[in-house]
């Protein structure tokens, strides 16, 4: 056991974890050059496509570290949970912190300390880690390494001597890293090896012949392949067909121990019953279960239906194994007269959003619509009674709100003092109340802000990005519920309401956002064989209206010659049919029209 170093990397989003964990996996030899890879860890198709990672991975290095002469010639393990860095996944941060004993802050030394390695490091301080702070990319032209150095020296109140500089592109000083992991970073406790056998989950999957396989750290004692063990939570009762750790793919052995990071294949096929945060026992054994985690709160909401109702099962199957891999999801189902029967999902934030849409397609082969993702109101009725919405298709008659109310976040942006003016600007048009500014250094500041989350989870990230030609960066956390002025927008296509494209939005920002729907559904629909109306309605008033005119047939195409009482008989005709289509027609809204809209609002 002394001879184990869990750890993990944190850092805000392309600071370069991925590439520092493929330069230690060189170093230990883990992977084989030929198989190897730029950011291996990030093994998932669409991680590769977006280039961020999504999911959190653990992996097995052996190391002897006698090149540098300390503790001679020892073999260590070290186990390296890789995180991603985006604000959506921060529950992939937070349940790998829980696995570790110590975390390498990683710093990219052009941009300096950002959002999300503030949120990260005070997710590492919560669960008492040691942090090795480490500046990355220091071969950039541009890099500021002093200037981050000292930015780092202020915020963890250290030495300057504490921080590595590295750049984990050509491998200079990463070596220092291992070395700081195996001096700093204290080994699993010993004593913890006599106790009775406990492990937490900290992630799952799911394999069709072992059942659900449980990503754990092995906090006390020991278990052995074979024996049969319970799941604290959910009562649930298995048989170990497998256990092992990643290295990187399951490598099984006999015996896993205190302290080492590794899996166990339960054989269980109820996906349901195998959760993050559970505790693993011997089954018979009288011990208390681990404290586990504070369940995630999803704050974004969307319906998702199968395009074809036929597929209403899969989805189901293909959620429940989904949340395996990514609890912070939510959902429940829930039906609606013009999509049948569907879910109701919680997410994280928008690109959560974006991400499960893409991996039920890709994964499990599902055409979906998706309806506008929102944010929980609450509403108070005449009767004084309190609901939460969920959905704008459940949003009362205005006749019975008495009162609308919307949760709030307390925004934090790291910016490059020059753009605080165009940021302000942005955030004022949020209808946001400003709370304070910090400044990092003489040229970088925090500026914080109180704003409506409706207003966060519809592309801020992007604007605050485009404005600050990408040196900003943004992390939230919600403060609480306030009273606001909000109604529900609808949309009705060709005479008939898409209550999926319903939506709930502030009194004073509805014609705008009327208007944008309209005017980018007459750019998605194809023309119809009948013109088409697009109306953005609030209250039974239009606001907004535009019309996809009829798609031409030519009906009088074959007619030769210049027969103008024929061909205007002709075209009399289709009018009439037109006209008889459109008294039924009801326009078709394909799946990608929808996400086309949801992406850009
Ligand atoms: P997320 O997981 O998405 O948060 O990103 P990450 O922190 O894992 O960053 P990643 O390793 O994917 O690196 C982001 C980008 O920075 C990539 O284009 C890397 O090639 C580049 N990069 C990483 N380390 C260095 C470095 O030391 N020097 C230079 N010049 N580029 C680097």
């Amino acid at each position: 056991m002394e001879n184990i170093r869990n750890f993990s990397i944190i850092a805000h989003i392309d600071h370069g974890k991925s590439t520092l964990a493929d330069r230690l996996l060189d170093l230990t030899h883990t992977i084989d050059s030929k198989k190897m890879m730029p950011q291996f860890l990030d093994s998932m198709d669409l991680e590769r496509e977006k280039g961020i990672t999504i999911k959190l991975k653990s992996i097995r290095m052996n190391y002897n570290c006698k090149p540098f002469g300390v503790a001679q010639g020892k073999d260590y393990i070290l186990n390296l949970v890789d995180t991603p860095g985006h604000v959506d996944f921060s529950y992939e941060v937070s349940r790998s912190l829980a696995a570790v004993e110590g975390t390498i802050l990683l710093v990219d030394a052009g941009q300096g300390i950002q959002a999300q390695t503030l949120a990260n490091l005070e997710l590492a301080k919560k669960q008492n880690l040691t942090i090795i702070p480490v500046i990355n990319k220091i071969d950039l032209p541009q890099a500021k390494t002093q200037e981050v150095v000292e930015e780092l020296v202020g915020l963890l109140k250290i030495n300057e001597s504490e921080i590595l500089k590295v750049s984990a592109k050509t491998g200079e000083n990463v070596e220092q890293v291992l070395k700081a992991v195996i001096e700093r970073i204290s080994a699993p406790k010993k004593e913890n090896l006599e106790k009775p056998f406990r492990a937490l989950i900290f992630d799952s999957d799911y394999d069709s012949f072992k059942g659900v396989i449980a990503f754990i750290r092995v906090v006390d004692g020991e278990i052995e392949i074979n024996q049969k063990i319970k799941l604290f939570a959910t009562n649930t009762h298995a048989e170990i067909k497998e256990l092992g750790y990643f290295n990187p793919g399951r490598s099984p052995q006999n015996k896993l121990c205190a302290g080492e990071i590794g899996y166990i294949a339960t054989g269980i096929k109820e996906p349901g019953r195998v959760r993050a945060g559970d505790t693993i026992i011997k089954t018979g054994a009288y011990v208390q279960s681990l404290s586990g985690y504070q369940e995630p709160k999803p704050m974004v909401f969307a319906s998702f239906y199968p395009e074809s109702p036929d597929d209403f099962v899969i989805l189901k199957d293909a959620l429940a194994k989904l949340k395996l891999n990514d609890p912070a999801l939510t959902y429940e189902p829930e039906t609606k007269e013009a999509l049948g029967r569907g879910f109701m999902l919680g997410f994280l934030g928008t690109l959560h959003v974006e991400i499960v849409a893409e991996r039920l397609r890709r994964e499990f082969n599902l055409n979906l619509v998706i309806s506008t993702p929102s944010v929980v109101f609450k509403i108070i009725d005449t009767k004084g009674e309190e609901k939460f919405i969920y959905s704008a298709s459940d949003w009362p008659d205005v006749s019975k709100i008495k009162e609308t109310q919307e949760p709030w976040v307390l925004l934090e942006i790291i910016t490059p003092s020059i753009y605080l003016g165009k940021l302000m600007e942005i955030l004022k048009n949020l209808n946001g109340v400003y709370t304070n500014t910090q400044y990092l250094s003489a040229e970088r500041a925090i500026i914080i802000y109180e704003v409506p989350l409706r207003g966060v989870i519809t592309g801020l990230y992007d604007k605050i990005k485009s404005v600050s030609q990408g040196y900003a960066s943004m992390n939230y956390k919600i403060s609480g519920l306030k009273p606001g002025k909000l109604v529900k927008m609808e949309i009705w296509i060709a005479g008939q309401k898409e209550e999926a494209l319903s939506k709930i939005v502030s009194e004073n920002e509805a014609y705008r956002e009327g208007k944008f729907v309209v005017e980018k559904l007459k750019e998605v629909l194809e023309p119809e064989q009948f013109s088409v109306a697009l109306q953005a309605v609030i209250s039974g008033k239009v606001l907004a209206r535009e019309t996809i005119k009829a798609r031409r047939k030519d009906v009088t195409g074959y007619l030769y010659g210049g027969d103008i009482t024929r061909k205007r008989k002709l075209l009399e005709k289709q009018k009439k049919g037109k006209k008889l289509m459109k008294g039924k027609g009801t326009v078709q809204v394909p799946a990608k029209a929808f996400l086309e809209i949801f992406k850009n609002q």
